[in-house]
């Protein structure tokens, strides 16, 4: 009898360069007060010039697979996911394979925003349960830097650089493994978080390039009101088909978005703040890396132990939402 899909390693990685909400506020018409009243966060990570998002994906894949104990020749699967590309073709998975060496792993991103990693989770799940491949690496990875408009005091302030990444493979006797996962969509609010411009809707010209097109843009305030209403559904959709209650969660990992988000969530889902991981003050919203980075903080700091119950739930642009509930 199959015994699940377990995650055997994580690993992330932060750029060295921090760049705080008063380093902003020398640049865009803010403040540190309104940033973290409004949002929790203090400061983010700026990738350096040369460094990309696969860049980025690598060195948490690294860490990941070393801890997984799995090598790079073994991977069989690299599913990248990213709303900052290295480039819009190839995929940014093929310059990680190439970069890690994992030259017999199949290699593609998927494009769904903060929910990204969490989407890559339940396919590669699926993929390991069919028995289509053995084990698969999945890495949220996002260059945000490179995509918001530095003008913009209503966005700018918001996103941050970074990677995540864990390792999956059959679970063995006595491991823990994803009990269940939840993936939605409604595309009708696709004009509420977009990058307008850059794809074939709407190309790049010499005429256009200056007015910021390629650059992140959001209703912010109805994001944040979809936000709380699916990531508590989503929650409570994989808490229920794994058959736990709420106190049998030992941590939540909720998206990094804005801690007035997360605080909503908490409530809502009835669980206390010291079971929910927070993060977003060091690195502001990373979007598909955001709970990538997470998970691995938390088990590195050791607030995940063998048998706890985690829930992870994400939110973000098409919308899209997903949650994962895992046995570790
Ligand atoms: O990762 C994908 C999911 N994304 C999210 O979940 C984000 C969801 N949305 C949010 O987190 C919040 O809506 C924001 C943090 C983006 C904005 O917070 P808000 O409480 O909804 O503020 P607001 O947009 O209503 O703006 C309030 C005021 C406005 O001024 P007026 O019109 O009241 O005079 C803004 O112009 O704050 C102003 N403002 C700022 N002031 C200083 C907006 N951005 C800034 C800023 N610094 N950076």
């Amino acid at each position: 009898m199959s015994l699940g899909v377990t995650i055997a390693g994580t690993g992330s990685y932060l750029p060295e360069k921090i760049l705080t909400n008063d380093d902003l506020s020398k640049f865009v018409d803010t403040s540190d007060e309104w940033i973290v009243t409004r949002t929790g966060i203090k400061e983010r990570r700026i990738a350096a010039e040369g460094e990309s998002t696969s860049h980025l994906g690598s060195k948490a894949a690294e860490k990941a697979l070393e801890q997984s104990g799995i090598t790079a020749d073994e991977l069989e699967l690299i599913i990248v996911a990213t709303i900052t590309p290295d480039t819009l073709t190839p995929a940014t998975a093929c310059y990680v394979q190439q970069q890690l060496g994992a030259h017999k792993a199949v290699a593609f991103d998927i494009s769904a925003a903060c929910s990204g990693f969490l989407y890559a989770m339940k396919l590669a799940k699926r993929l390991i349960e069919s028995g289509a491949f053995s084990n698969a690496l999945i890495i949220g990875a996002e260059k945000l830097s490179a995509f918001v408009n530095w003008k913009d005091r209503t966005t700018c302030v918001l996103f941050g650089d970074g990677a995540g990444a864990a390792v999956l493979r059959a679970s063995k006797e006595g491991e823990g493994r994803i009990l269940a996962t939840d993936i939605g969509t409604d595309g009708k609010q696709a004009h509420l978080l977009n990058i307008p411009g850059g794809g074939s809707a709407c190309p790049i010209t010499i005429d256009n390039a200056d007015e910021g097109l390629a650059t992140l843009a959001m209703l912010g305030k109805e994001v944040f009101k979809h936000a709380v209403i699916r990531m508590k559904n989503s929650a409570n959709t994989v808490i229920e088909r794994a058959g736990l209650q709420t106190e049998d969660i030992s941590l939540v990992i909720p998206h990094q978005a804005n801690l007035r988000i997360i605080d909503a969530i908490a409530r809502r889902l009835d669980v206390p703040n010291d079971r929910v991981f927070v993060n977003l003050h060091k690195y502001g919203n990373t979007s598909a890396a955001a709970i990538a980075i997470a998970l691995d903080e938390a088990h590195r700091e050791g607030k995940i132990k063998r048998g706890d119950n985690i829930v992870m739930v994400a939110f973000g642009a098409g919308l899209t939402w997903a949650a994962a509930a895992i046995e570790w």
